[in-house]
């Protein structure tokens, strides 16, 4: 049975022995892994702790305020990134999944690096979990947060990683949370990936389609909300569709929405959703989002799909 208690008593121990006197960046998205890393760190190492919230201009919407205020309610010293141009810079002409994966981690870890420079500092800490290293490791996907476990030396991004949730599926990251008596908005909060809403863009990741894939998460997570699956979301097509808006023919954005539950992410299945509201998620969508012109359910277990589409 795994104990909270005496999990955080060896990794404040862990992690106060690895980085001495050094000083430490924490990569915190806001998600509960990333935070738990980050308000380890904090627990151990107090001032010496910098936390970095990077904009990638792919962050839900108004979730780069909310994770700001979540650090500083939690007394942690903060910087707030803008690299949201740099971000969609790097994602010009990309179309395939694995390629564009690889592009936000190069981005994720450059970004951060030179962050790490600037404070010159060589630890840098990351919510890192172990379905992240199982999916990534087996050729499933290469998540942003990955590295040495596939032997890419983080060195080469100027700095040493820390990991202290490696070991963790997601049920334990939780109990750790709610243990460290982190706020229930972060211990039981949705699950987002790092690579945030460029997984669910499909085809090359613009700001425009960002802007259009962020409403439609938006009403998604409202209406989706009392059904307490473990994922709730919307994404966006390359292609387009023929629909009918004011009476007149328009070829506009196609929207899927997925609903999972899951205990760990390893498998999910999708949610067995009343018509009536899929309905009414679809009308919101169609009227609130003007491009969008149709709207579908993925009704996919996983496996065959994975959780997100790319
Ligand atoms: P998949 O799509 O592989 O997702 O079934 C499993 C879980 O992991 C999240 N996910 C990621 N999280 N970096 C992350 O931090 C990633 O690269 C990444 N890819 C997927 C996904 O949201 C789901 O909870």
């Amino acid at each position: 049975m795994f104990n909270a208690k005496e999990f955080i008593q060896n990794s404040l121990k862990e992690i106060a022995d690895s980085v001495g006197d050094s000083r430490v960046i924490s990569a915190c998205s806001g998600g509960v892994d990333s935070t738990v890393a980050t308000y380890l760190v904090h627990k151990a190492v107090g001032d010496k702790l910098v936390a970095v919230f990077i904009d990638d201009g792919l962050r839900r919407e108004g979730e780069p305020e909310f994770v700001v205020r979540i650090l500083k309610e939690l007394k942690i010293n903060t910087r707030y990134i803008d690299a949201k141009e740099e971000f969609f810079k790097t994602f010009e002409g990309k179309t395939d999944a694995e390629e564009k994966r690889k592009a936000f981690r190069d981005k994720f870890y450059s970004t951060l690096g030179k962050v790490a420079k600037e404070e010159k500092i060589k630890f840098i800490c990351q919510g890192t979990i172990k379905a992240d290293i199982i999916e990534t490791v087996k050729g499933i996907k290469s998540q942003h947060n990955v590295l040495e476990q596939i032997g890419i030396d983080s060195q080469v991004y100027g700095y040493k990683i820390l990991e202290p949730l490696r070991e963790l599926f997601k049920p334990e990251v939780r109990m750790v949370a709610r243990e460290l008596g982190l706020p229930a908005e972060i211990s039981e909060r949705m699950p987002f990936p790092g690579p945030a809403l460029s997984l669910r863009i499909l085809g090359v990741v613009t700001a425009e389609k960002a802007a259009i894939v962020r409403k439609a998460t938006v009403i998604v997570e409202e209406e989706a909300s009392a059904l307490g699956s473990f994922q709730s979301f919307a994404v966006l097509h390359n292609d387009k569709a023929t629909g009918i808006k004011d009476g007149n023919r328009m070829y506009g954005n196609i929207i899927t929405v997925r609903i999972v539950h899951s205990k760990d992410a390893v498998t999910a299945s999708a949610v067995n959703v009343p018509f009536e509201l899929l309905a009414k998620i679809s009308k919101r969508i169609t009227t609130e989002i003007p491009s969008v012109v149709r709207c579908l359910y993925d009704i996919t277990d996983k496996p065959p799909a994975t959780i997100e589409f790319e």
